[in-house]
């Protein structure tokens, strides 16, 4: 991700973003990313079954949870273990969304199929720009990969990807799997970052 003027790094200011989300409970300003979309695209309801992978620090996760209730499950993985009191309905677990142990493996697989697979996934940045670009575009591919084997008829899938050539690729391949596609780079992505969201909206019959 790039730099603001003069080197100073604009992830490292609490801007109103973040002071909201802490003020709210919530561990990250990404929050208010995911609220928009799901404003936006009617995304998560009451009684659904929602996978969220690269979940931490876990406001997607908490979201997520209030918005699909008492009768909704949230299942999230993420390198980094979480650190938050989630509510009773979701559930987290370490792991590597390309090489999951035996154990996430099977903690993702018993609740599919999910009506809702998000992805928030980044790569740590290197500093090289196309380097990090394929990253994020190899992670959403894996985000695809999975939403193929998890995702029930009619579900929804949401991933975040850093603008690249890769993009019309893989929005073609988005096309494939869900009857409407679009992008989104909702008003809490900071100025300076070149990421946006890709949604796939109503599974194909498999
Ligand atoms: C921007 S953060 C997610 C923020 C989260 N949505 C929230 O609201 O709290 C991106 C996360 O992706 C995770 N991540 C990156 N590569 C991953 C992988 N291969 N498997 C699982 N998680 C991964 C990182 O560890 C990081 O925590």
């Amino acid at each position: 991700m790039s730099r603001g003027p003069r080197g100073s790094n604009p992830y490292s200011k609490p801007d109103v973003f973040t002071q909201r989300a802490k003020a709210a409970g919530y561990p990250a300003r990404s929050v208010f990313k995911l609220e928009e979309i799901d404003r936006r695209v009617q995304l998560l309801k009451q009684g659904m079954k929602v996978l969220d992978l690269g979940c931490a620090p876990g406001s997607w996760t908490m979201y997520a949870a209030t918005r699909v209730g008492g009768k909704g499950r949230v299942r999230g993985i993420d390198l980094t273990p979480l650190n938050v009191a989630l509510p009773a309905n979701a559930e987290t677990r370490a792991g590597d969304a390309f090489t999951p142990s035996p154990e996430v493996d099977a903690f993702i697989r018993e609740l599919a199929p999910y009506d809702v697979v998000l992805s928030d996934m980044a790569p740590s940045t290197t500093g090289n720009r196309f380097s990090d670009q394929q990253r994020s575009a190899d992670l959403v591919d894996r985000t695809l990969d999975l939403a193929e084997e998890l995702l029930a008829p009619g579900g929804s899938w949401v991933a975040k990807i850093f603008m690249s050539e890769e993009i019309q690729r893989i929005r073609t391949r988005v096309r494939t799997l869900f009857t409407t596609e679009r992008i989104i780079r909702p008003e809490g992505t900071r100025s300076v970052s070149y990421e946006v969201f890709l949604i796939g909206e109503k599974r194909k019959p498999v």
